[in-house]
């Protein structure tokens, strides 16, 4: 009788999986908008870990929306639009935000056309010195690494207190970056990766607007959503002006008790 009822209920796990599967199969992954009628959660978007001919950037934003479908999981053949729907669907980024940041994106890397994730890799366009968690472009390179610097990211978790990284850390962080003697970034381009870094504030810093460190880890480092996360917002350009301008007030007020600090300027 055991056996029989074994057999029904595997018969049965069968069934239901091939099922989910072919439905899944219906749904395109990263062209979809509204949630797919017939699947929910991660099974819609399961992390992948890249392969070796995908194309990845130094943004951690935008390969972790690659690794799970929200983008091409091959980082290729990238639009602007496409950009805007996956920031949306997958960060609950505002629209006005979402074409801002992707159509800014397009226009900085000034190149026609589609684009993959790698072209934002391009010195000097998006991309810039004095990352958090990515070493600076050599100089003979065209590109920068895709990849995190485990010594620079090791360096901005020792900056967390209370296992959390806030808006203060991050401030901490930026003016050790910005102070190192090979880094040379514009007022636009600290000002590019505040707005990166008050993102994360928003996205992933729920009601106190800061960040657990196992969520760091999984989304900067690993590049993976953590286990069972939804946005708790939605994240307009107004807050986005806000969490900069306050990383910007922490930025000025550590480097005014650090005058000692070499290459420090107010901005
Ligand atoms: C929710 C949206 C986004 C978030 C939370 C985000 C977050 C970040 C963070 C934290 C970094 C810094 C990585 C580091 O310092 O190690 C970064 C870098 C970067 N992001 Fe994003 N990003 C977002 C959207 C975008 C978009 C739409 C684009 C392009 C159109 C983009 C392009 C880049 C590029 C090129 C870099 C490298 C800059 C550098 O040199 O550090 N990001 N992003």
């Amino acid at each position: 009788m055991i056996a029989i009822l074994c057999l029904l209920r595997l018969q049965l796990d069968s069934h239901t999986a091939s099922r989910s599967q072919a439905l899944l199969l219906r749904c395109p992954p990263y062209k979809r908008r509204k949630p797919c009628p017939y699947a929910s959660g991660e099974s819609v978007h399961p992390y992948v870990a890249p392969g070796p001919d995908d194309s990845r950037s130094p943004c951690p934003a935008l390969n972790t929306m690659a690794n799970h479908a929200y983008l091409p999981r091959d980082g290729r053949r990238l639009t602007g639009t496409v950009l805007t729907h996956a920031l949306m669907e997958c960060y609950n980024l505002s629209w006005p935000l979402a074409a801002f940041l992707s159509w800014g994106g397009v226009l900085l890397l000034g190149q026609d056309g589609l684009f993959s994730l790698h072209d934002l890799a391009r010195h000097n366009r998006i991309e810039h010195d004095a990352s958090i968690a990515h070493i600076n472009t050599p100089s003979d390179e065209e590109y920068a690494p895709a990849n995190v610097d485990s010594t620079l990211y090791n360096a901005f978790l020792a900056d967390a207190h209370g296992g959390r990284i806030s808006a203060r850390d991050i401030a901490r962080a930026r003016v050790r970056r910005e102070a190192e003697k090979s880094t040379h970034v514009t007022a636009v381009q600290q000002e590019i990766a505040r707005g990166e870094v008050a993102l994360v504030l928003q996205v992933f810093g729920g009601e106190s607007f800061s960040v657990p460190l196992d969520v760091i880890h999984s989304w900067w480092h690993d590049e993976r959503l953590p286990e069972g996360w939804r946005p708790t917002r939605k994240t307009t350009l107004l807050g986005t002006i806000h969490w900069s301008t306050v990383i910007r007030d922490h930025m000025n007020d550590l480097r005014d008790r650090q005058p000692h600090v070499e290459n420090a300027f107010r901005i």
